[in-house]
């Protein structure tokens, strides 16, 4: 889909999500010649910078996340000609009229503010942009989590966005959204005439979703300290995916009929209450331990205090009460410094109602439908097939394998190429609604406010380990075991 011109403003433009995401992803972009010619980027922020040395922070971002096969020389100049800086303090005048001088000429054009900068600096900064007429029809504003840190203050951050930009002018990135094989979701639930019939609780026992890091905190204790994992990962990531998992068939996928769906699934989730909560959730902190090949800190090491009830591991068991999914738990687990990166899907099938075979033929493991985000992204199907050779009739269990690497030699590219170009397109599919944001911090805020409340502390779990042992208790209790992949290494 062809690109209109456009100016994007980056705020917080000498930050670490501009330097290691925002700039290589514009790049890309216009190495595959997705940037019109004319477009600008107007890098702002406090620093006092010239317009070379911001051209130089640029060119080092990109030469330092760009293979320098990527990177050739005329690409990066003209890159790099796209690119200017404005000083600009949010809570100063100063900056703000030349930023407004330089964009008006050119103000027919999409206009993107991206706040790459904290929460605290959405409010004042959509506060300067209306007060200095900065705001225009075509203009939009992109945010990021965290947004909020309960459903109180997500609704203020809203409320404040929301006296200068309009719903459908506010993007709000889940960068989950823009990986390619969390868009592969739909392709493969609304594709495929094969799944949709049996995706329901007449078919189906339980899905499981994880997502597992090796790293710890790396240098973000002080921002990490103050979420945890629950507000990190499972307000917004999670339960993103789980909504594509679990969410009706949409009437189309434009942005409203897509995000409608998943609404209704987050007002579907069953409420957990504070007696259910420890029960049916898990918080876990990390201590020292092996990862990646080495020795590693404890999270409490690492951050220096020996108080943090902090958690780096949740898992949870989540009920969705709709017609759909009665009876079908979501058992969903993310944590730090587990033995391996991996994200994945996992939908279990109900056992077959009988089996004609005799005990020769060994157990019948339900189907399982695996689908591997990141890395070595990929979906298997396991199915059970006879042994070959003669021996008699002997099952076993083999998957269907299709990896997406063997199928497609392209390049993945990173979710903020699509979704800084979707922002630029005003396609909104992608990003969350408003509504969508607080129903999830309604089902998450009970649970903080439990673990608030209680005096115990998480569970302990050795770095390099799959958590807590209370982890596997959550699920083993009800009868069933985390997927374990036996190419996880
Ligand atoms: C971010 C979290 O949103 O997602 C990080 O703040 C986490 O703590 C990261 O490491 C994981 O993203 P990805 O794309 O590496 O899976």
């Amino acid at each position: 889909i062809p690109v209109e011109l456009f100016d994007l403003v980056v705020f917080g433009a000498t930050g670490d999500l501009s330097q290691r995401k925002l700039l290589p992803a514009l790049f890309h972009r216009d190495l595959q010649g997705q940037i019109p010619p004319g477009s600008r980027i107007i890098g702002c922020s406090r620093r006092s910078l010239t317009n070379e040395a911001f051209q130089a922070f640029a060119r080092k971002a990109i030469e330092d996340h760009v293979p320098e096969a990527d990177r050739p020389a005329d690409v990066m100049a003209r890159f790099l000609e796209r690119v200017s800086y404005v000083t600009a303090d949010a809570a100063q005048d100063a900056g703000w009229a030349e930023l407004g001088k330089l964009l008006k000429p050119e103000s027919h054009r999409i206009r993107v503010f991206y706040l790459a900068v904290g929460p605290d600096l959405f409010g004042p900064i959509c506060d300067r942009l209306g007060a200095y007429h900065l705001v225009t029809p075509q203009t939009r504003v992109v945010i990021e989590k965290p947004l909020g840190k309960s459903g109180a203050s997500a609704h203020a951050l809203n409320e404040s966005i929301g006296k200068v930009f309009k719903e459908p002018q506010i993007y709000r990135i889940d960068h989950y959204l823009g990986k390619e094989t969390v868009q592969n979701l739909m392709a493969l639930r609304f594709a495929n005439a094969l799944f949709e019939p049996v995706w329901n609780s007449g078919h189906i026992d339980h899905v499981q979703i994880t997502v597992a890091e090796t790293l710890g905190v790396e240098g973000r204790a002080g921002y990490y300290d103050t979420a945890g994992a629950l507000r990190d990962m499972v307000q917004n990531h999670m339960l993103q995916l789980l909504c594509l998992v679990a969410m009706e068939p949409p009437t189309s996928t434009q942005a409203d009929a897509l995000r409608d769906e998943k609404l209704k699934v987050l007002k579907s989730l069953k409420p957990i209450t504070a007696e259910a909560v420890p029960n049916v959730t898990v918080r876990g902190q990390y201590r020292a331990g092996a990862a990646n090949g080495g020795a590693v800190k404890g999270y409490l090491e690492e951050l220096g205090s020996a108080t943090s009830k902090t958690e780096t591991f949740v898992a949870l068991k989540a009920e969705i009460n709709n017609w759909r999914w009665a009876g079908v738990p979501f058992y969903l687990r993310t944590g730090k410094r587990l033995p391996s990166r991996v994200s994945e899907i996992v939908v279990t099938f109900k056992p077959i109602p009988h089996s004609v075979f005799d005990g020769q033929a060994g157990p019948i493991a339900p189907n399982r439908l695996v689908i591997r985000l990141q890395p070595d992204e990929g979906v298997k199907l396991w199915l059970m097939i006879k042994d070959p050779g003669p021996g008699g009739m002997r099952l076993s269990n083999v998957p269907l394998d299709m990896s997406f690497a063997d199928a497609f030699n392209v390049r993945n590219p990173d979710a903020y190429e699509r979704l800084i170009m979707d922002v630029v397109r005003g396609n909104q599919a992608l990003f969350m609604r408003r509504d969508e944001v607080e129903a999830a911090w309604g089902w998450i805020d009970p649970v903080l406010d439990a673990w608030a409340a209680s005096s115990e502390l998480p569970k302990q779990y050795t770095a390099g380990t799959w958590g807590p042992s209370s982890a596997v208790a959550l699920i083993e209790r009800d009868g069933r075991t985390w997927y374990e992949d036996q190419d996880i290494d």
